[in-house]
């Protein structure tokens, strides 16, 4: 039996402003209060692993043993078949130093010419994982399958989100409204996993 959220506060182990966004828009019908890592001034630690899973544990645990409190983080990426599953757990790390998610789908692009494949097929991934102080974590993971589109559409969301069209959509994730993105992404579908695992007994909000 997994492991229960009973307590009111959490920390999201995330500095990324776009996920801190999406994951505070899944929690919002619960009584819990969500303080992010930026808020608290916690260090990100490097993300050595190498799987999602892994580095999605590594950030909660330091997050929970700096604060005291359950933490919650998100390890994703961007996975096109055609360059071997690249970017991948390196997504972030393909935007540079000054965070610049142009350069990152310029590059994208790139090592699919070069590939010479003709295969868009690509997916975007999320693991999420809880981890209580005590070093306990519940960690799940949540996939989406799509078409890569080029050039980049669309200025809504984040990161890899104007080159990424959701199979039997015409619009990318850049184009659509943000509302409809989080029920429908990899994140959502990771988060709906997390609910049933340990929000059964969470306290909903008024
Ligand atoms: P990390 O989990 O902090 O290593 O970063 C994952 C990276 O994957 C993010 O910086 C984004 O570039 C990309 N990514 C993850 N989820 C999404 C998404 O929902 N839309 C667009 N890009 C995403």
């Amino acid at each position: 039996m997994a492991r229960q959220l009973t307590e009111n506060r959490i920390v999201l182990a995330s500095h990324n402003s776009g996920k801190v966004r999406e994951i505070r828009e899944l929690l919002a019908p619960f009584a819990v209060e969500v303080v992010s890592a930026g808020e608290l001034d916690l260090p990100e630690p490097d993300e050595t692993e190498t799987t999602y899973k892994g580095n999605a544990i590594l950030k909660a645990k330091a997050a929970a043993l700096a604060s005291g409190l359950p933490a919650l983080s998100d390890d994703s990426g961007f996975e096109l078949m055609a360059i071997n599953k690249d970017p991948g757990i390196y997504s972030a790390r393909w935007a540079g130093p000054d965070k610049d998610f142009g350069l990152a789908m310029e590059k994208v692009n790139t090592a699919f010419e070069a590939s010479g494949s003709d295969d868009r097929h690509c997916r975007f991934i999320c693991a999420l994982s809880l981890v209580w102080p005590d070093g306990h974590d519940e960690t799940v993971e949540g996939i989406i399958d799509g078409d890569f589109v080029w050039p980049p559409r669309g200025t809504n969301g984040f990161g890899y989100d104007p080159i990424f069209q959701l199979k039997g959509h015409e619009q990318t994730f850049g184009e659509v409204d943000p509302e409809w993105k989080d029920s429908v992404s990899h994140r959502a579908k990771a988060f709906a996993q997390l609910l049933d695992r340990c929000f059964r007994d969470t306290p909903k909000g008024s």
